[in-house]
């Protein structure tokens, strides 16, 4: 079960305030803190704790926070001997503010994630012999998106991209996707639609981007569960109710569990109910990731949910 990841690494630096400050607002937080962040590095964590064997392969800084980041993978016994260092970089940082309900707003300042090439990822990808599923956000290069997910396809591995933030995207791009993973607001800003105010309205966006090539679009929609577009049919997945201290890197952790499930042979819906459990975990903790599950808690969550 090995799952490779395209993707980002940040240092996450957060202030937990009791609301997100409007334009020209000064507000007291509480404590600062960092976390190991990144969406890329995020779902590898996740897919790792979940029991898959992961390479990432993204750029950090030659700076304390690029070690940090490296070092912490490395703990995880994910393969890092594809990140590369760009001293001349800074390593990637994100300024997170998380609210009372645990909402958070996000500025990213890329960096060396920016640096990796296409070329990069089609040499580190030549090197490792098999793989089963690809994983990518969009934190670095389109272009670095588009060759990993060529390569993929063509050795018969799942590609599952996670549009996040959000951009438009390319039917070349589009049908080399196995799973399209975004969030309701990624799937309004992607197919141009203000804003996703009923049923129908998602309904009509999902026909929009299954008709670029997507061949199963999963929505991910918080506390409210994620749907599951299948070209066919439309599936909901619960979500499972839960406390929320900190949402950040809970789409992550949707993402890395899937892969997760979808290499052990799941169904898409097995495995994104398994998904929804690791997440459900991840939104009651602190941090990126920090608030990743582990195997035995996602099964033991499952367990007792169904003994309810
Ligand atoms: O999805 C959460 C992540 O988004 C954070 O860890 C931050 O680094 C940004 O990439």
């Amino acid at each position: 079960m090995h799952v490779i990841v395209v993707g980002s690494l940040n240092m996450d630096l957060v202030v937990r305030i009791p609301q997100i400050p409007r334009p020209g607002e000064t507000l007291l937080g509480g404590v600062f803190k960092t976390f190991p962040g990144g969406k890329g590095a995020n779902q590898a964590v996740a897919a790792a704790r979940l029991g898959a064997h992961v390479t990432m392969i993204g750029c950090v800084g030659g700076d304390a926070f690029g070690r940090e980041m490296r070092d912490t993978l490395i703990a995880e016994d994910i393969d890092t001997t594809h990140i590369l260092v760009h001293p001349e970089s800074a390593t990637g940082v994100a300024l997170i503010q998380v609210d009372a309900a645990g909402q958070n707003s996000i500025a990213v300042a890329s960096g060396a994630n920016f640096q990796l090439t296409s070329a990069d990822v089609e040499s580190a990808m030549q090197a490792i012999e098999k793989f089963d599923v690809l994983v990518m956000p969009l934190e670095t290069p389109l272009e670095t998106i588009y060759t990993a997910a060529k390569i993929a396809s063509q050795r018969g591995a799942k590609v599952l991209l996670n549009p996040a933030p959000a951009q438009m995207l390319k039917p070349d791009l589009l049908e080399l996707v196995d799973v399209l993973l975004p969030n309701e607001h990624e799937v309004a800003l992607m197919t141009r639609q203000p804003a996703l105010q009923s049923a129908a309205d998602l309904q009509t966006a999902a026909q929009k981007l299954l008709s670029l090539g997507v061949k199963n679009l999963m929505v991910t929609m918080g506390s409210q569960g994620a749907i599951l577009f299948d070209g066919k049919t439309e599936s909901n997945i619960p979500a499972c109710p839960v406390q929320a201290v900190d949402t950040t890197a809970a789409g992550d952790c949707f993402v890395g569990a899937l892969a997760v499930g979808l290499c052990e042979g799941r169904s898409l819906l097995a495995a994104a109910e398994f998904a929804s459990a690791a997440a459900a975990i991840s939104v009651t903790r602190d941090g990126a990731q920090p608030s990743l599950p582990r195997r035995e808690e996602v099964m033991q969550f499952m367990n007792e949910r169904k003994s309810k």
